[in-house]
């Protein structure tokens, strides 16, 4: 069977089927089936202008972030400084590039072998399942890493809006690395030191579209793994559903807080906070009903970055969890295609 170069124009035929490339044969231990319908987790709300607050209110808020992350490793940020129009705006980029003639969008086809530009999912190996998804990738920075021939001119305030969204949550990434720090009693900028300087960092940013699909109880939009990255913003579709994540070895729905964004720590901020904050596991489910766009941003500590758990934060009840590991993006690629989980090849 043949690899289809769009999930998009897949499911625009209209069967009723999927290919067997996409199905999941072993998702759980209840007959194969994807449950859509798992129960919602309580995904705690942090007041963004609260954290620098001395007044009791923002020792609380800092409080809560905390806890956030050690029970989720995720939270929806609110009062983050972007109105609503702004973020409807961002989501607006996403719909109309997608919903180009497939001609169009395929002047920014990826190559096979490549990360950046348009396309589905990546096909690292001949058994790899795919994901019910197409998108589009494109490396913001390092600057030299840029790609601006896999920018789209169309929409043609694309390049600008995204330009601009991302410069905001580079601040929310600093100022939220000083904030987890100070949550830990710890000096504010040690989480940030270890991230390193702005240049070299990566920030990725990935357009996800998933279209409708016959068998939500047979495929994912994406399955299950934990970020590579530092910091994750995901500015979830602002009425669709679909993400969840992991918890005590059970999946749980995340709801759709339509102008809040979806902040989660990735498996290197895990690692610098000694496990204390979770890099949660999370996948995507599809629905027949509705397609769905996301916006996901990765922030990435600069590959000569050595990234090790604050030493504050080990004890004698606490022993240290991580080794300390250089270019964790390298590794965490190396054991996701051989089916692990990346952060084991961290542990001490
Ligand atoms: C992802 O985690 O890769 C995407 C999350 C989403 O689109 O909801
Ligand atoms: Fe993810």
């Amino acid at each position: 069977e043949s690899l289809s170069n769009s999930v998009q124009e897949l499911s625009k035929k209209g069967y009723n089927e999927v290919p067997q490339r996409y199905i999941h044969k072993e998702v759980s231990s209840t007959g194969g089936i994807i449950c859509a319908s798992a129960p919602l987790l309580d995904v705690p709300s942090i007041d963004l202008s609260l954290l620098i607050s001395p007044s009791p209110a923002g020792v609380e808020e800092l409080k809560k972030l905390q806890s956030a992350l050690n029970y989720c490793g995720c939270f929806q940020a609110t009062n983050h400084g972007m109105s609503n129009i702004y973020l409807d705006k961002v989501r607006q980029l996403s719909k109309e590039f997608f919903a180009l003639p497939m001609e169009e969008k395929q002047k920014y086809g990826r190559s096979a072998d490549d990360l950046d530009g348009y396309g589905t999912d990546s096909v690292l190996s001949e058994h790899q399942i795919l994901d019910w998804t197409d998108r589009l990738y494109l490396t913001i920075s390092p600057e030299d890493k840029k790609r601006l021939e896999f920018w789209p001119e169309n929409p043609q305030s694309l390049q600008g809006v995204l330009e601009e969204y991302v410069m905001k949550l580079k601040t929310l990434n600093e100022f939220l690395l000083k904030a987890m720090a100070r949550s830990l009693n710890l000096e504010e900028n040690c989480f940030l030191q270890q991230y390193g300087e702005s240049e070299s960092a990566a920030i990725i940013a990935r357009f996800n579209f998933y279209p409708t699909c016959p068998r939500p109880d047979l495929t994912l939009g994406v399955k299950p793994h934990a970020d590579a990255s530092a910091i994750t913003f995901l500015l979830q579709d602002r009425e669709v559903e679909g993400l969840q994540v992991l918890k005590d070895d059970q999946w749980f729905r995340v709801p759709v807080v339509p102008y809040s964004i979806l902040v989660n720590v990735g498996d290197q901020v895990e690692i610098m906070s000694n496990g204390i904050f979770k890099s949660p596991v999370h996948r995507v489910v599809t629905n027949s009903e509705r397609e769905r766009n996301t916006l996901a941003v990765f922030f990435i500590p600069g590959s000569e970055m050595e990234i090790c758990p604050v030493e504050k934060l080990i004890n004698e009840e606490n022993p240290r969890m991580y080794k300390t590991i250089k270019d964790y993006v390298s590794i965490y690629f190396q054991n996701y295609q051989l089916g692990k989980r990346p952060i084991d090849a961290a542990k001490v």
